[in-house]
């Protein structure tokens, strides 16, 4: 499938990281089971992959601002565009050698999310979204799902880390939106829980305390897939705020209805 130059970009560099980060991904594995365990080599193979992503990023675009978790903010030449990335977006399940895990690329233009790419190096999924073009895994376009019994649907959520966050308020959370859903999970990556709303494999998600490079490329996703991102308002910007709500329409708006009352 032919795709724009910039998502080209997007995509080369995210492949690249990728192949840094599978590799890794093996060395881990063999890691766990040493005293120490694989954390420090772990920071290590995330802060190679941001750098493979600033320096394939920057030439391919090269003024064009970068946020990343791990280097911070970068400015560059042009004020109008910057990435955000993610180079390792589900640390805690790479560190265990759990399959779910992603780079994730968005950029920016003018305050607006225009273009994303999400792809998990482990399973070679790829997810991909422009502004007013879709949303597609792995060339297969995207839609989410269309549910409308709340009783019917698997939602997403997230969990607080250990000295993260507020625990109780969470445990409120997942409480009022377990006893209206068929099955709620928290499989460990913000970018991937929103591809999976995107490709309808789950209904909804909904978290706290997110950081932009975890829901940047998510958002567009979402969006291209015809679904709805807010945060815990209902109407308000996630990237913002922080907090992150999104879903179908109909599931969306039944999430908010219990979320922001909580
Ligand atoms: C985390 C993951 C996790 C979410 C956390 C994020 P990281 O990102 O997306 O699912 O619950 O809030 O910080 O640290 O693995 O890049
Ligand atoms: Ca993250
Ligand atoms: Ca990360």
């Amino acid at each position: 499938m032919l795709h724009s130059a910039l998502i080209n970009v997007m995509v080369k560099a995210a492949r690249h990281a990728g192949r840094s980060l599978k590799r890794d991904l093996g060395e881990v594995e063999h890691l766990q089971v040493s005293l120490k365990g694989p954390a420090n080599f772990v920071t290590m193979a995330d802060k190679r992959a941001e750098e493979l992503l600033y320096a394939d990023l920057t030439k391919s675009r090269p003024g064009y601002g970068f946020i990343g978790e791990e280097g911070g903010t970068r400015e560059g030449a042009d004020k109008s565009h910057t990435w955000i990335v993610d180079p390792l977006d589900g640390t805690t399940n790479f560190l265990h050698g759990i399959p779910q895990f992603a780079i994730s690329i968005g950029l920016q233009r003018e305050g607006t999310i225009i273009a994303g790419v999400i792809y998990n190096p482990a399973n070679d999924e790829l997810y991909i979204a422009e502004r007013g073009k879709g949303a597609f895994l792995n060339d297969q376009r995207l839609r989410v799902a269309g549910r409308r019994q709340l009783d019917e649907c698997v939602v997403g959520c997230g969990l607080p880390h250990i000295g993260r966050g507020d625990h109780d308020q969470s445990r409120l959370e997942m409480t009022a939106i377990q006893q209206r859903v068929a099955g709620l999970r928290r499989f460990g990556a913000a970018s991937l829980d929103m591809a999976f709303v995107a490709a309808g494999r789950l209904d909804g998600y909904w978290e706290r305390n997110l950081q932009p490079w975890d829901m940047a490329a998510g958002q567009i996703m979402i969006r291209e897939a015809g679904g709805v991102v807010s945060g815990m308002a209902g109407d308000d910007d996630p990237l913002t705020t922080g907090h992150l709500i999104c879903g179908n329409e109909f599931v969306h708006k039944e999430l908010v209805k219990i979320l922001k009352p909580l």
